[in-house]
Order: structure tokens, then C-alpha cells, then sequence
């Protein structure tokens, strides 16, 4: 991969001043967007793979997983749980699927949107919930896109479990460590990041362009 990846341009400068109010809005307004069939096929096959492994196996989720890289790397490290790789892209998840896989690990075809709220409508707590690199939607008008800014947000809390998101933008990493500070009432700070193993293809990119790195961690239990 690349070592030319550009640095995340934007006209902010600091954490978005919104998005405290607009987080304790979809705080107080449950967030009903109608669920898609295949997001609900999605889950239910995700949840057969985890069941057919083992039905008591603590659940990881792997959010915007890309091609997998990470997904493979998790289970890996965390022999006795089970990782759903979750990405919407079709390409990303074909292009992951000849990876040799254990088998406590699915690459999974959903939008977050949903299998984040069909995992906390079956009453699931997760052990551990990755988000590395998410699009980070650098434009003042799109906080809305980012995922501390939308409206789903607040299901990650009836989810639970060790939160960790990364990110070569620093201001996102601010950004979702306050809204994490909200949401759990504990103070979550942005820190920078750094490692010569990269967990993912755009760690990777980032790392060989010179980005620096950011990440932000809390249990939400
Ligand atoms: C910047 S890439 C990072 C991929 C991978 N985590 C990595 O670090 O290499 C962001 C990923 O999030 C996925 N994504 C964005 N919105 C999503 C959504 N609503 N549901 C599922 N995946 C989503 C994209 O398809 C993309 O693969």
C-alpha cells in the first residue's frame, strides 16, 4: 500500500461546538429508522456462525472492518470469543473473505445503522467493539455522518463493553471521546497512537504516509 495518503483537510479546527447538544438530542429521541431485510438476514447468519461455534462465546464486534484484516487479528488474540467483521461494502468484504479465517470470526455484509440495533434488540452485551479508521466525514456540515454525531450513537451504550476507535484525525478522536464522556459519564480522553504492527490496511496506509494516530478507549461495561 501507498505511502501518499493526503492529510484530513478541514475547516475545523477543534471539536464540532454542536455536538454536545445534538448528542443529548439523540439521547432523548429514540432513533426509528426502519430495518432492512438483509440487515436482518445479515444478522441472523452472523449470529448462526456464533451460535454453531459456540452459543456462550462473549461477542466482539469489528465495525467498518474493511477487508478484515483487523477481524482476523482480533480472534486471533481473543481465542475464546467470537468477531463479527461488520462493513457494508460488498467489494471490501468479497476482497476479505479468502483470508484464512478462524473459526471464531465472520465478515459480515450490513450496514451499522442496523446491525448495531439488532444486536441490541436481542438483548447482546459485547466484550469488546472496535472502530478503526471510520470515514471520518471532515466537512463542518457532515457531524451528523461521524458516528458520535448520529443518531445511532446511543445504541453503542445499551451494547456495552470495552469501546476502542482510532482515527489519523485528531479532532474525530476528540470528538468521539467527549461524546464517549457523555454517553458514559466517565472522562474519556483522545491520546495519541503509535505502533510499527499496523491492525489494518489504512493504519498501514497512514502509518507509511507520516499521519499521526489517535485513538480513544472506555468500558462501557
Ligand atoms: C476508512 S474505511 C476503514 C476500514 C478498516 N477499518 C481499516 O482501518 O482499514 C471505513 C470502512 O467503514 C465502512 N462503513 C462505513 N459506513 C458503514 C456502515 N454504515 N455500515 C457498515 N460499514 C460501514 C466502509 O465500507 C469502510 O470499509
Amino acid at each position: 500500500m501507498s505511502g501518499n495518503s493526503r492529510f484530513i483537510s478541514s475547516a475545523q479546527d477543534g471539536p464540532h461546538p454542536d455536538l454536545p447538544d445534538l448528542l443529548r438530542r439523540h439521547l432523548a429521541h429514540p432513533f426509528r429508522k426502519p430495518l432492512a431485510d438483509y440487515n436482518r438476514e445479515a444478522f441472523a447468519a452472523a449470529l448462526a456462525a456464533r451460535d454453531a461455534w459456540n452459543p456462550q462465546a462473549p461477542l466482539i464486534v469489528d465495525a467498518g472492518c474493511g477487508v478484515g484484516w483487523s477481524t482476523l487479528r482480533i480472534a486471533a488474540e481473543f481465542p475464546d470469543h467470537f468477531v463479527f467483521g461488520v462493513d457494508q461494502s460488498i467489494d471490501r468484504i468479497n476482497r476479505g473473505k479468502p483470508l484464512p479465517l478462524p473459526a471464531n470470526a465472520v465478515l459480515v455484509r450490513a450496514d451499522l445503522v442496523d446491525f448495531w440495533r439488532l444486536l441490541a434488540a436481542e438483548g447482546i452485551r459485547l466484550a469488546r467493539h472496535y472502530n478503526l479508521y471510520p470515514n471520518p466525514w471532515p466537512k463542518i456540515g457532515h457531524l451528523a455522518r461521524r458516528w458520535h454525531g448520529h443518531a445511532v450513537f446511543p445504541v453503542w451504550r445499551e451494547l456495552g463493553g470495552t469501546v476502542e476507535c482510532r482515527s489519523n484525525w485528531a479532532i474525530y478522536i476528540e470528538e468521539m471521546a467527549q461524546a464517549l464522556s457523555l454517553l458514559s459519564g466517565q472522562t474519556v480522553v483522545a491520546e495519541p497512537y503509535a505502533t510499527d504492527d499496523p491492525m489494518t490496511p489504512f493504519e498501514k496506509k497512514y502509518l507509511a504516509s507520516g499521519h499521526g494516530l489517535w485513538r480513544c478507549r472506555v468500558d462501557l461495561g
